[in-house]
């Protein structure tokens, strides 16, 4: 325990050298940053990771992956050890270079979170570390599906999660945002599944269910990822297409027809796409986030499949992060805001350049919403000092700070900034933050610096230091904090007005509504409505079979609490056969309220469960376990 305190409070010094630009403010850039992540035991200051190969197994039978990763370093000159995470991993062997004979390496003690170091002795010129070991059925980044949880019901699925900082339970690594790494792979899947990484994919089966991977652009651990499965590939554009199974391909491409477009509308704003090829992989239903920016391969949840392209602005989040995030990433996850809130900025960018303001401000204005409520429940549960945008997570999961803080806060934060000085000048910063910090980490402190001297002085502006102080080190939101306001949702508000004013459902003008105006309009349902009401409300406007999933989620939240029992199956169906956590929350918790809600909620969860994926049970388990 001592050891693993020591390896915690350890500061790590590691190399952030900057573009060696002529301009003189750089010359501070290139002093080295000193980072100190609370959620690794790497020590990158005495031994790296700079190349991984990784030669793999999957065995869908015994839920294993077994695999030897080989390890290029970058040392010191008086290296002795290498520090990598690892969770639940079994180690069979660990050599050195080509050696044959085994060199010495030690396990330490289990964190809940962190899992279990790794220490390698090394020589100061040991090129490569050669590690063989499978993991474990429990693989918290792993999830396994049998037939029956897919679309087509016929072959076994594997997907992995990575982030935050579970990438240590499917590879010995230095799982730090802040050390990057290229690789290469082979995986040997059952010959009629396909594999595919975040990297250079195939678009085709091979016949003996062997593929090989390449990642030439180094990214951190978190951002490793793989899915077996029976897939498809369709084609979208020159540099952009979709993988699903068969019978969801085509679903799909309709879908996200509109995404090489999204690439363009993204690079003319912040610069090229570096990564070449931009693909998105629909999963099976249990994929317990939105989206994941796997480099080259975003994976996506397949409830934003609507069949009306209204929940592409997730696609657009995703893609976003291909530079926030991706090529500039947050050097711990105290520092996430970097990440998300870069990203929804950039995501509503890419929506207003392509669907116009009105449809952006809709989306804003939503987020807004949550954010104001998420901050509000934050406050009374005694987690106000989460609500900083600055994290404090050490000795924490970090998954504690994917709330709405680090996205809309963040979000909220940089459209302010862009409304003080000027979107031209906002923008041009930004571009250059995008290229100049390109493949390197970037900690809250410096981006501060960045704003001080490449957005203010740099344009003869003067930082109000006190305010940005105020957004980043303080809890809520500020005052002067931006207010979307969304038109069209003043128009559907007042729907609700002649709802009260004595007007039917069916006279109301919804005519040619978004799905983000049915969202504010089920948002909207008076506390008030009786049995008899919803059940016209529904009547008329279809909403328990609606197959918008975020509609559906917030009419479902609705019913729970006006305990509008005609929509209960569909809601039992729902929490069944969906692991988007974003979904369950609100649906559990709002179950919870009440003694016979709780009851309902237990036995759902009991058939459920089995379909979450670790990242689902391990927000719920508190909730509805017996205690
Ligand atoms: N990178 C996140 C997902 C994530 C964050 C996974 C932290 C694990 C830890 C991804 O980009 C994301 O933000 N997904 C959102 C969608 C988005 C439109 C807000 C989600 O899954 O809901
Ligand atoms: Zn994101």
């Amino acid at each position: 325990m001592k050891f693993l305190y020591l390896i915690l409070f350890m500061t790590l010094y590691f190399g952030c050298s900057k573009t060696s630009d002529e301009n003189s403010n750089e010359e501070k850039d290139s002093e080295k940053v000193i980072v100190n992540d609370p959620h690794s035991y790497a020590n990158p200051e005495e031994s790296k990771i700079i190349h991984l190969d990784w030669d793999a197994t999957v065995s869908f039978d015994e839920k294993v992956i077994s695999a030897v990763a080989t390890l290029t370093l970058e040392n010191s000159d008086n290296a002795a050890f290498l520090f990598l995470d690892t969770k639940e991993l079994s180690i069979e062997k660990i050599t050195l270079d080509d050696g044959e004979e085994e060199t010495h390496y030690e396990i330490g003690e289990r964190d809940p979170f962190l899992g279990k170091s790794l220490k390698v002795e090394i020589k100061p010129e040991t090129k490569k570390v050669v590690i063989t070991y499978s993991t474990s059925p429990e693989a918290e980044a792993l999830q396994w599906l049998t037939p029956a949880q897919t679309a087509d019901k016929e072959h076994p699925f594997l997907f992995t999660q990575s982030q935050a900082i579970l990438a240590r339970s499917w590879v010995p690594i230095q799982d730090s945002p802040g050390i990057r790494f290229t690789y290469n792979a082979k995986v040997k899947v059952p010959d009629e599944l396909m594999a595919l990484m975040s990297a250079e994919n195939p678009i085709e089966k091979s016949t003996e269910g062997v593929y090989s991977f390449q990642m030439k652009q180094a990214i951190p651990a978190y951002l490793l990822a793989l899915a077996v499965g029976d897939l498809e590939f369709q084609e979208l554009g020159p540099r952009t297409g979709v993988y699903a199974e068969p019978s969801v391909v085509s679903k799909a491409a309709y879908e996200f027809a509109e995404l090489e477009a999204m690439v363009a509308a993204a690079e003319e704003l912040y610069g090229p796409y570096q990564w070449e090829q931009y693909d998105l992989i629909v999963l099976p239903p249990s994929f317990p986030f939105g989206g994941m920016e796997n480099p080259r391969l975003t994976f996506a949840t397949p409830t934003i499949l609507a069949g009306d392209r209204s929940l592409t602005s997730l696609v657009a989040h995703e893609l976003a992060h291909s530079w926030s995030g991706n090529l500039v990433t947050n050097a711990t996850w105290n520092d996430f805001w970097l990440n998300e809130g870069f990203t929804v900025y950039f995501e509503n960018r890419i929506m207003e350049k392509l669907y116009g303001r009105d449809y952006s401000e809709m989306l804003t204005s939503l987020a807004a919403q949550d954010l104001q409520e998420e901050i509000e429940s934050m406050t009374s549960e005694g987690m106000a000092a989460d609500t900083k945008l600055k994290l404090a997570l050490n000795g924490r999961n970090p998954d504690d700070g994917m709330t709405s803080i680090a996205y809309d806060k963040g979000y909220l934060f940089l459209r302010s900034l862009e409304e003080e000085v000027g979107r031209e000048k906002f923008d041009s910063f930004l571009k250059e933050y995008f290229t100049k910090n390109a493949f390197k980490v970037m900690t809250t402190e410096e981006f501060v610096n960045e704003l001080k001297v490449n957005l203010y002085e740099k344009n003869g502006l003067v930082i109000n230091q006190d305010n940005i102080d105020k957004w980043i080190y303080s809890e809520g939101l500020p005052e002067n904090a931006p207010k979307p306001i969304s038109d069209k949702f003043d128009i559907v508000d007042t729907q609700w007005t002649h709802y009260g004013e004595g007007i039917g459902f069916e006279q109301l003008d919804t005519e040619g509504w978004s799905s983000h105006e049915w969202l504010h309009f089920v948002r909207g349902t008076p506390e008030d409505l009786d049995m008899e009401q919803m059940k016209k409300m529904d009547q008329t406007f279809g909403l328990t079979n609606s197959g918008n999933s975020e509609v559906l989620t917030e009419w479902l939240v609705q019913s729970i609490k006006h305990q509008y029992e005609p929509a209960y199956s569909r809601l039992e169906d729902f929490l069944i056969n969906t692991g988007r956590r974003k979904f369950l929350m609100p649906l559990y918790k709002e179950l919870i309220k009440t003694e016979e809600g709780m009851q309902m909620a237990r036995s759902i969860y009991g058939k459920a469960r089995p379909n979450y994926h670790f990242v689902s049970t391990y927000s719920l388990d508190p909730l509805l376990e017996n205690k």
